[in-house]
């Protein structure tokens, strides 16, 4: 009878420490597309709250998931689902799923639709047709792969995804499906895959294709990666973060027979006792660590605490920013690029900012910019320009930045009186600024993001001439890669383009250091590529480069104003290195790793560039 007890009670206590384990991430996202709010006490409330405890009260069934409707033919209608970790027991299920009905509500007070994922289990609902592949979330862990065991480890990925992801399409009943495999000797890959079990294999099987896809993105080279989507989820660990013993179908707990020894119950109780003193700690430990992390974005730090709810602080009113802007009036347009107009603002506090109004053309849905322009926000480095938060409403997409008082860098370098200002030693800091920046954007941040559109105007010059890249993830937030396939519709600025970017619209973030080598032979020479461009001369910047470096007449490349404060070394360094970067193939094209190792150190010795692609021979881009 006391051993029936204590079995029982080691059986809560297990469960309680899984629940930990419960928390061990939190992410959400409320809807605030139409500013589709309801009303306190509402019918909408009221079925809410039935739809939140049926879906809590089916999460003890054994199956892991349940979708169901509320009030269907009513106007109040809402839909909502859970779905638990494959490996997850009922009560472990159950309570993640309790966990999550109060937090939603909690995140989310008065909104039609929020979704919310733990560790263990996720939880969505809305009041009209849920999309199954938005919003999505990236989580790549922090530590990464050496480099050297970058492509070995790639082709292990690439393996073992499609075999664990093709292994849960194939279940029936859960499809959810664990693997592992021997990296090294002493080091094992964990891989996990689940989708919604009521789904159709060929939609789980795309969704498993879009969530891989995601992986280059924002996890390459990283040791781990999870990525969320409604209806799939996959993970990567070099550690077992699912239940192994549930997976590979063992009981749990050894069977027990009636004949334990006093022995065992002594044994057994004092541990018993003074894990109830832990539990009682441990409670409030978890409520404090929770509702700390509630308030805190850990991206980057363990990529466990991504706290979309902060999303709230960075949404700017739309009625604020057109009493900012002046209802956006062209006295106060600053800049045109290929996404939208952006405008100089002041708030009412005093402050001033760039407003950048996207078009409209995106397919994008709401949920979707207001995740990434969350993740955007995150993204903090001295050579980007600050965004501040971003606006949602109604058509309106609209990104706040931190305003850079001085201008864009064209404003100067093109300009016949103030290029005088930018004399070698603030030119070449500029070059290794934006180098750095770019390169943040390429690697060091958790998301990998291609600009897409660098160039001299979206390179801001803060009052100490401190470059600042700015319209950087305004690709990322539009999709550009998707918009870009299904429309043809190439975005960036001639002269700046890659040729197989321009022609066959392949981006990478080698298309990128094209546009950086462009940059770079313009503050040397003073001169707009597309100057040359345009008016059909036979030689475009590049070739004029180009011979000059065959000439061995490099320096006659100089700017005429910064004769006499130039560093040879350092020119004729930046000259080679943008040959490097405009070269006609995209992986004769450094990195910009390499770029900027190449321009701290002399020691880096810096291969011969190839001819650069003729600007010449491009076919005009449909804009
Ligand atoms: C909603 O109902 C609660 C309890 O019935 C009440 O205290 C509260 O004032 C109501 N709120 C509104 C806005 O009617
Ligand atoms: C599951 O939810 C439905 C309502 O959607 C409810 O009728 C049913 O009793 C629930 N099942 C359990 C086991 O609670
Ligand atoms: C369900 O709710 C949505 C959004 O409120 C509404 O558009 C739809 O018409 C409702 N369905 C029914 C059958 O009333
Ligand atoms: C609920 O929605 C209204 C808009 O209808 C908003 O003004 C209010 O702040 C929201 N309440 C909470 C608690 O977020
Ligand atoms: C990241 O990977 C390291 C090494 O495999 C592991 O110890 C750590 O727990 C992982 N972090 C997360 C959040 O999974
Ligand atoms: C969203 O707003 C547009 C117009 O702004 C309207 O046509 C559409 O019906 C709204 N959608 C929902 C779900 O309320």
């Amino acid at each position: 009878m006391s051993i029936f007890i204590i079995l029982t009670l080691l059986g809560f206590l297990r469960f309680t420490s899984e629940a930990a384990s419960v928390f061990s991430f939190t992410i959400h996202s409320c809807s605030t597309s139409n500013r589709t709010y309801f009303e306190p006490n509402s019918t909408f409330q009221a079925n809410l709250n039935v739809l939140l405890s049926s879906l809590t009260s089916n999460a003890s069934l054994p199956d892991g998931y349940y979708r169901t409707t509320v009030s269907p033919s009513s106007p109040s209608n809402v839909t909502g689902l859970f779905l638990c970790r494959g490996d997850t027991t009922p009560a472990v299920c159950q309570s993640c799923v309790a966990a999550a009905s109060m937090e939603i509500t909690r995140r989310c007070p008065n909104q039609t639709e929020s979704i919310i994922w733990y560790n263990v289990c996720m939880l969505r609902y809305s009041n009209r047709d849920l999309n199954p592949l938005v919003p999505y979330v990236p989580l790549g862990n922090i530590s990464t792969i050496a480099i050297s065991e970058r492509d070995r480890f790639d082709a292990v990925l690439v393996n073992m995804l499609n075999d664990v992801t093709g292994k849960a399409n194939t279940q029936t009943g859960k499809k959810f499906a664990t693997a592992e495999v021997d990296f090294t000797s002493s080091e094992t890959l964990y891989f996990l895959a689940q989708c919604i079990p009521d789904s159709s294999n060929s939609i789980c099987y795309s969704c498993f294709r879009s969530a891989i896809g995601f992986l280059p993105d924002c996890c390459s080279g990283s040791k781990g990666a999870t990525i969320l989507v409604p209806l799939c989820n996959i993970r990567y660990e070099f550690y077992p973060f699912y239940n192994r013993a549930v997976v590979s179908s063992e009981p749990l707990v050894p069977p027990t027979s009636g004949s334990r020894n006093i022995l065992l119950l002594v044994a057994t109780l004092v541990p018993v006792l003074v894990a109830l003193a832990l539990l009682v700690l441990g409670c409030c430990f978890l409520r404090k660590r929770a509702s700390k992390k509630y308030n805190t974005y850990t991206f980057t730090e363990d990529s466990t605490g991504i706290d979309l709810s902060g999303i709230e602080s960075l949404k700017f009113e739309l009625a604020a920013i057109e009493a900012a802007t002046k209802k956006f009036s062209d006295e106060n347009k600053i800049g045109q690029g290929g996404y939208g107009a952006v405008y100089k603002g002041i708030l009412a506090n005093g402050q001033e900012i760039a407003v950048k109004r996207l078009l409209a053309t995106s397919l994008q849905g709401a949920l979707e910019f207001t995740n990434e322009a969350a993740l955007m926000v995150k993204l903090q480095h001295r050579n980007l320009v600050r965004l501040l938060g971003f606006c949602l409403e109604g058509q309106e997409k609209i990104l706040v930045y931190e305003y850079i008082p001085n201008k864009s860098l064209d404003k100067f370098l093109f300009d016949l009186q103030r290029k005088r200002i930018l004399d070698w030693p603030k030119r070449y800091k500029i070059i290794v600024g934006v180098a750095r920046g770019m390169l943040y954007l390429h690697e060091d941040s958790q998301l990998r993001i291609i600009h897409r559109d660098l160039k001299a105007s979206n390179v801001l010059l803060d009052a100490n001439m401190n470059p600042k890249i700015s319209d950087f993830g305004v690709a990322k937030i539009f999709h550009g890669d998707q918009t870009q396939l299904n429309t043809r519709r190439i975005v960036g600025t001639r002269g700046y383009m890659s040729p197989e970017y321009a022609m066959r619209g392949q981006i990478s973030v080698k298309s990128d250091v094209f546009s950086f080598g462009v940059l770079v032979l313009e503050i040397i020479t003073g001169q707009k590529n597309t100057d040359l461009y345009q008016s059909h001369q036979a030689n475009d910047l590049l070739s004029y480069a180009w011979n000059n470096w065959t000439q061995k007449t490099p320096l006659e490349l100089l700017d005429p104003t910064l004769r006499g404060s130039y560093s040879r070394n350092e020119a004729i360094r930046c000259i080679h290195i943008a040959l490097l970067c405009v070269q006609e193939n995209p992986s004769y094209r450094p990195t910009m790793a390499t770029i900027v190792l190449m321009l701290n150190s002399y020691s880096v010795t810096l291969p011969l560039p190839q001819k650069p692609a003729s600007l010449m021979h491009r076919r005009t881009p449909d804009r």
